[in-house]
């Protein structure tokens, strides 16, 4: 089993980090492949919680490795304030984490553009994390990035920023109407990076091309969700990376030969951050039900969640879009006490039905669910270790979403914590 791929199949949030930590113990090397710290993955063991945004989520366990990608977009403040939290824990991480030489990094004037940028689209705004995302991969294909790689040569770094500050003040003024970035100060922060960083930084597509040659195993931890893709998700409402299974070759400079594996992970109903379509909202007392009862309050952000129920026509247009080889379903537990649960298995769009995922947003925005209804279940979870012992009903609804998704469910999640999980 060289490669594994862990990919939200909806809109993020799914339980990622929970399940990737619960993997971890099994593989040698767990590696992020994009994004950046938009991402917020849960960890919960015993009685702690922890939050990480680009520390790999395979850090709580000493024997792996962890490795950020070239496709991530890293924010050096952010990653040694994370590296500090993690330590103070009392997890080691020099040594247990490598940080490719060609990510890009995320600097003060991304953000600021990322914000203004919001600003700007008004009541068209993407609802970003407002983590400068956009504007640094914007920077990356348009070859005027800095990467981690510039931050260990000082004299370069002075001038690279130099010139990308004369650049963004000029926009950040005279469109954004913003304030200028201090070109001095920013410098004298970023200059002193190189030696926090210099231990961290390798050519992680060697090392794993070579850790491959060794027959070690690797965990592709994906962020956001497939729904968020760039290129296959509701664009524009769309994170600026490939969440889906190619981001992972590209972004670790992995052989697509060398995945064989690639679980979807699937929250029991649907949630969404941010603005854009989603055909199954509940904008009611069930939604209120379900933010409430899974805490769907972002782990990045603190936004509030849209809430709604399952959407199986989305479900399966990610699956095929990523070749799903099995199924990790998690917050089955949220479900517990409703009276009927509902799934989206096609859409109405005008007189028409269809069973098939548009891939316009004009279309999407006017779709509407044609649900099944099945019977809810009762009861705490917490504590069952064997499917057989799930409520019938809980267990006829995870048969329902394997059959209509069409891809069998090897793991299920009853709570937050690792050891509240049923594998199949
Ligand atoms: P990620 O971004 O996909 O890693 O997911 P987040 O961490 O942003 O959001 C998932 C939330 O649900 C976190 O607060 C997790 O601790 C929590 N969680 C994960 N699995 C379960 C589950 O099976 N049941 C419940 N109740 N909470 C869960
Ligand atoms: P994890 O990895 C949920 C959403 C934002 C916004 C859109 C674009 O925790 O699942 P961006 O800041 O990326 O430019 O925002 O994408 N978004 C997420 N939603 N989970 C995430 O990550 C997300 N990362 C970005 O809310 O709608
Ligand atoms: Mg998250």
């Amino acid at each position: 089993m060289p490669v594994t791929v862990v990919i939200g199949s909806q809109w993020g949030d799914e339980g990622k980090g929970k399940i990737v930590d619960l993997l971890a113990p099994d593989v040698d090397i767990v590696a992020r492949y994009q994004g950046g710290a938009n991402a917020g993955h849960t960890i919960a063991w015993e009685d702690q919680l922890f939050v990480l945004h680009l520390i790999p989520s395979g850090i709580f366990h000493e024997g792996v490795t962890c490795v950020i990608g070239n496709g991530v977009v890293i924010d050096p403040v952010a990653l040694m304030e994370e590296i500090r939290q993690v330590e103070a824990l009392g997890f080691r991480v020099e040594g247990r984490l490598l940080i490719s030489h060609n990510a890009h990094l995320i600097m003060p004037y991304h953000k600021a553009l990322d914000k203004a940028r919001e600003r700007w689209r008004d009541a068209e705004a993407i609802g970003t994390t407002g983590r400068g995302i956009g504007p640094a991969y914007v920077d990356k294909f348009a070859r005027s990035g800095i990467r981690l790689v510039d931050l260990l040569d000082r004299e370069g770094l002075r001038e690279k920023l130099r010139a990308a500050l004369d650049e963004k003040n000029a926009i950040l003024q005279s469109v954004y109407k913003d304030e200028a970035i201090d070109v001095d100060a920013m410098i004298e922060e970023y200059v002193d990076f190189d030696r926090r960083i210099d231990p961290f930084v390798t050519d992680t597509t060697n090392y794993l091309c070579q850790a491959l040659d060794d027959g070690k195993r690797i965990l592709a931890e994906g962020a956001q969700g497939s729904l968020l893709d760039v290129d296959f998700g509701t664009y524009p409402y769309v994170t600026s990376s490939h969440p889906t299974a190619g981001g992972c070759c590209t972004g670790l400079g992995v052989p697509p030969t060398s995945i064989d594996r690639i679980v979807g992970i699937v929250k029991a109903y649907s949630t969404r951050v941010g603005n854009g379509p989603f055909p199954t909202e509940l904008l009611d007392d069930v939604g209120e039900h379900l933010r409430a009862e899974g805490r769907e309050f972002g782990a990045t952000t603190g936004r509030p969640r849209r809430c709604g129920w399952l959407d199986a026509v989305a479900l399966r247009y990610t699956s095929r879009l990523n070749g799903f080889t099995d199924l990790a379903v998690t917050k089955l537990d949220v479900m517990a006490g409703m009276s009927e649960l509902k799934v989206c298995t096609a859409y109405k769009i005008g007189d028409k039905t269809t069973d098939r995922f548009p891939n316009d947003i004009a279309t999407l925005e006017r779709v509407e669910p044609i649900y099944e209804t099945l019977p809810g279940f009762e009861g705490d979870l917490t504590g069952i270790d064997a499917v057989e012992d799930l409520p019938a009903n809980a267990q006829d609804y995870l048969a329902f979403m394997s059959d209509v998704i069409g891809v069998r469910t090897s793991m299920i999640s009853t709570g937050p914590r690792r050891e509240e999980t049923l594998v199949v």
